[in-house]
């Protein structure tokens, strides 16, 4: 599994340019899918087909937080604004890589130490005119911070967890569901989440699904000093009970945790103060959705090194898979 992951992290996909992703989940899907398509927005819907009327939907994004370039100097240096919430306390001294391969460094004015906004801040590609930057990088191009994928044992760091990990949770859950879904189960690879939810907007209205989940990482408390919040690395799948996007369905709530303790998955419960996922958008459309989430404890969450912990992830894949299999009863079908 850290091979996939490791793949996926290291992949090319600031939102709304998520083909390089999605390519290569449709890839490994296809083997076990009964039907793959891709939309408008670039979401990847995978469709296993399952016994009961019922259709779950789960969503994973693609995308990753990342620069777009505004403004080329005389001089050769970029100027860039963000794509999503790019942390700007991170950005100095990182590496941002374009689709290209073009690699350039994050440099910032004198002063800025006191005023770390991104106005600030410039992108070097070792060009030293704009004819010779403009031949590699042009305005209007997207990149994404360029680190490498490290394994720590029981842990790992790398850009974009958030939320290529929830895009693996979604891979191994369809693999091992196998031929065996109580349900039919349509697991969405989405769009463009970091800008606003957007790509799980339109496949939510699409999939019109009668239990919606989605799959994405949260926040933790246990760094040092850190702002309290009761979800660690390593304590297992973490339910959403609310965030700035959702309330969690009660029926959801206890859904999951019914299910965890069941089939004695690790599990903890999840209050974010700030920040959504797709579960925000694929709860009010159509007439109504019952949803919830399930969060993947990180560390560093929007940094160039963002931590996961393996036996967390396999919490979710389990989650997720007891999902699929689980009665449902109190989700009945809608008529559509
Ligand atoms: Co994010
Ligand atoms: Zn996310």
């Amino acid at each position: 599994m850290k091979d996939l992951i490791q793949r996926l992290v290291e992949s090319f996909g600031p939102s709304g340019y998520e083909t390089a992703v999605t390519d290569t989940i449709r890839e490994l899907v296809a083997p076990h899918a009964d039907d793959i398509s891709i939309d408008a927005l670039g979401n990847l819907l995978v469709w296993k087909k399952g016994s009961s009327d019922r259709t779950i939907m789960f969503s994973a994004h693609t995308d990753e937080i990342g620069v777009v370039v505004t403004h080329v100097d005389e001089n050769g240096f970029l100027r860039f604004s963000n794509v999503g919430g790019l942390d700007s306390q991170t950005l100095v001294g990182n590496r941002v890589r374009f689709a290209s391969g073009t690699i350039g460094v994050i440099g910032r004015e004198k002063g800025s130490l006191k005023d770390l906004s991104i106005e600030k801040m410039f992108l070097d590609i070792g060009a030293p005119t704009r004819d010779e930057a403009q031949k590699q990088v042009r305005v209007g191009d997207f990149g994404i911070i360029h680190r490498e994928f490290v394994d720590l044992g029981q842990r790992m760091a790398a850009k974009s967890m958030d939320d290529r990990i929830g895009c693996v949770v979604l891979i191994e859950t369809l693999k091992r569901i196998g031929s065996r879904s109580a349900h039919n189960v349509c697991f969405v690879f989405s769009s463009q989440e970091e800008v606003g939810l957007r790509g799980a907007r339109t496949a939510a209205f699409a999939v019109n699904p009668d239990l919606g989940i989605a799959v994405d990482v949260t926040r933790t408390g246990d760094t040092p000093e850190a702002a309290r919040m009761d979800v660690s690395l390593g304590k297992g799948a973490a339910i959403k009970i609310k965030d700035s996007s959702l309330v969690a369905h009660p029926k959801v709530r206890s859904l999951m945790t019914n299910l965890a303790e069941h089939h004695g998955i690790k599990h903890q419960f999840e209050v974010l103060e700030r920040g959504g996922t797709d579960a925000g958008v694929i709860h009010i459309t159509h007439e109504g959705v019952p949803s919830g989430t399930i969060s993947i404890p990180c560390r560093y969450v929007h940094s160039a090194s963002e931590m996961v912990d393996i036996g967390d992830v396999e919490a979710c894949i389990q989650l997720a898979e007891a999902i699929c299999q689980a009665e449902l009863t109190e989700f009945p079908a809608k008529s559509k």
